[in-house]
This record gives C-alpha cells, structure tokens and sequence, in this order.
C-alpha cells in the first residue's frame, strides 16, 4: 500500500479544532488497513508568526513542497490585527498558493437533503444543489503588480491593486473546468465582467476559442459576474460548473457555501499543474470557511468541511475515489440522522460539539462496514 505524506497546518481559530478530527478520521482508515500516511505537522498563519515571525517558516515550505498533500485549516484573527502586512496571517496561505504553483481551487456545493431546510433560502431552491465553483487561484489581483499605497505630492494617499491575466493562465483554468464538467452534467458558465474589464474581455475571446477548438461537446455559457452572483441566490440549480478568476472566485464561492446551509460545510482542493514524470500534482485542500475566532476553542465549530476536505485529498491526491465516497456517505448519514452541529441545528435543537461530530463520522464510517 502507498504510504501518502501529509502535511497538517492547522493555523489559527477553530482550524485545530476541526483539523484535529481529520485526525481521528486518518487513524480509523489506517486502523482498518484502507491508507497508510506519514502525518508531519506545521504552523501556519498567526501561530507560525508567533513562533517564527513570519506567516510560514522556511521549513515548512519545504515539508508542503514534499507532500503528497497539505491539509490547511483556517488562518487569521484579531490578535494578529496588528502585525506587519507582509507577515499577517493570509500571507502564509498566499505563499503555499503561488510557491506550490495551485492555480485550480476546486469548491464543490452540494445540499445534503437533509439541510435543505438549514439553508436561509427556500428548500426547494436548494435541494439537490450540486455545483462546482472552479476559481483561478495564483493570478488575478491578488498577485498582479504593482500593488501598494504610494504617498502623492499633495501628502494624499493612493492604493493600487492590478488584475491581470494571460491567455496560458486562462486556458489552463478552463481546461480544468471543461474536464470536469465532462465528468458531470457537461455545462461550463465563464463568469467574468467584459463589460467593465479588459481582463474580462481576454477572458471572454480566450475561453470561447478555446471551447471551438477541444471542448465543443460542453455546453459553454458565459455570464457577467455580478449577475452571477444574484443568479446563485435565485435559482443556483440552473449551473453545473462555474469557473472564474480569483477574486470573483472568493467571492460567488462564499455565496455557494451558504446556499448549502453553512460555511462549515464547503470543502475545498487546490490543484497544481500534473507532474509529466511523476503524474502527480501538489495539492492543498482546505474548509472555505475562516478562522471563526469567536468561537474558537469552545467545541461549537462544525468539522464537516474540514473532514469533506480529507476525502477530497483521498480522492483528488491519494487515488482512493471509494475512500472518499464512504467518507462522504458517512457525513450524510450522520446528517440524515439529525446530528447537527450549532451552526446547522435548527434554532433552540439540540447542538452536538466539534468533538462529538467528528465522532459520529468515524462511527458512521464503521458502521458503512
Ligand atoms: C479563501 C479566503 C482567502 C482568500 C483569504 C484567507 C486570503 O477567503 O480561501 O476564500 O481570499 O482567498
Ligand atoms: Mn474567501
């Protein structure tokens, strides 16, 4: 059996809580002879600046390069508010982006049935609901140069952030949608804002090339952002996969994650390029969810997306695609029996902790046989 190695970066909030059950979820699958891991551990965010003042130490760079995978929990919080920009927390997430090359951040959003009723739309909007956001993940303007605050000569302050993309940027992107999309319902919405950038507009001409040219049998539409987004809200059910650049990404993903009833839900994969030699890819999976830190250490966070990033890893990562439909069968079963963390319970029901949950997984595991 292939030993996989794995990088646990808990970081800050509730991201050791949550990451903490992963834990249990790997010993139950070496337990039972299905994987076998060697788990190496690092800081990552404000606990890395705390020790190392900076967002990631040298030698964790160096242990994320050599994993198999790294799974990230969740960096960030008001005690870090402070410290310099280029150390704050996000840095270390950024860095792992762009230094392992991750440029496809796959976030699935899928209403299990029986939180249908836990999303603040109507259920019949919801359920069912099987998106797939694909997200440019090291372009965009969270990298484009230059970025900075310079002072002017009137004393007054000017902010700059640049967006911009190549065209290889571009199609590698939307290849990744397009193959996906084949393995789903075949539809593929390119949203972007060609009617405000240019950006937008070498989007738009690259990713309809592109469709002629190897993706005809898709079905490939394109659809301003912002309409996007209000669309997600009406009838999210009428997309498939939706791909889009980074920024646009951060934001319609966090409006599919509440579709599904809560944050803690929505798992996440960051894929890099396939390596030709190896056929391997580096990887980081992480929850969309943040640090949360007023609720962290209070045993109120809810796992799940956390533990659904664990089976992503074992399906994207460690070639164990039954592995991971069990794990994702063992959270709906724990769902359709009504186990519910705070944040998915109804309002004054009964609210089990992040401990309590992560158990009720690895039991629903064992009893999936
Ligand atoms: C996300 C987060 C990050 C982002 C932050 C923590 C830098 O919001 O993964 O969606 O903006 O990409
Ligand atoms: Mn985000």
């Amino acid at each position: 059996m292939a030993n996989h190695k794995l990088l646990l970066l808990p970081g800050d909030g509730i991201g050791p809580e949550v990451t903490g059950q992963v834990e249990k979820i790997v010993s139950w699958f070496e337990k039972q002879g299905l994987g076998s891991f060697s788990l190496e551990r690092g800081l990552v965010g404000g606990a890395a600046y705390d020790a190392h003042k900076q967002a990631i130490s040298e030698g964790d760079m160096k242990l994320a390069q050599e994993a198999d995978a790294v799974l990230f929990g969740a960096v960030g919080g008001p005690k870090w508010a402070d410290v310099p920009y280029q150390h704050r927390p996000e840095a270390g997430l950024l860095r792992l982006r762009k230094d392992l090359g991750l440029f496809a951040n796959l976030r699935p959003a899928i209403c299990y049935p029986a939180l249908a009723s836990a999303s603040s739309l109507k259920p019949e909007v919801v359920e069912g609901l099987d998106i797939l956001i694909v997200r440019e993940l090291t372009g965009g303007v969270y990298f484009g140069e230059p970025k900075e605050i310079v002072t002017l000569e009137d004393g007054s302050k000017r902010g700059v952030d640049t967006q911009l993309y190549t065209t290889g940027e571009i199609e590698r992107i939307c290849a990744v949608a397009f193959e996906l999309a084949r393995t789903r319902r075949n539809k593929v919405s390119s949203a972007e804002k060609h009617n405000v950038m240019k950006t937008g507009v070498l989007w738009k001409q690259t990713v309809t090339a592109q469709h002629a040219r190897d993706y005809k049998d898709v079905e490939l539409e394109h659809v301003l952002a912002d309409n996007c987004a209000m669309q997600l809200v009406r009838w999210p059910k009428q997309y498939d996969v939706i791909v889009c650049d980074n920024l646009f990404g951060d934001i319609l993903s966090d409006v599919a994650a509440m579709l599904t009833g809560s944050l803690g839900m929505l798992p996440s994969a960051s894929l890099g390029a396939e390596d030709p030699a190896t056929g391997k890819r580096k990887a980081l999976y992480e929850p969309v969810h943040g640090s949360a830190p007023d609720i962290a250490g209070k045993g109120l966070a809810n796992p799940i997306a956390m533990i659904g990033s664990f089976a992503m890893a074992l399906r994207y990562s460690f070639g164990a695609g039954e592995a991971a439909d069990r794990l994702e069968g063992a959270i709906a079963d724990v769902l359709g029996a009504g186990t519910r963390t705070k944040d998915i319970a109804a309002p004054g029901a009964n609210a089990v902790s992040t401990t309590e949950m992560g158990d009720a997984i690895v039991k629903a595991l064992e009893a999936r046989g």
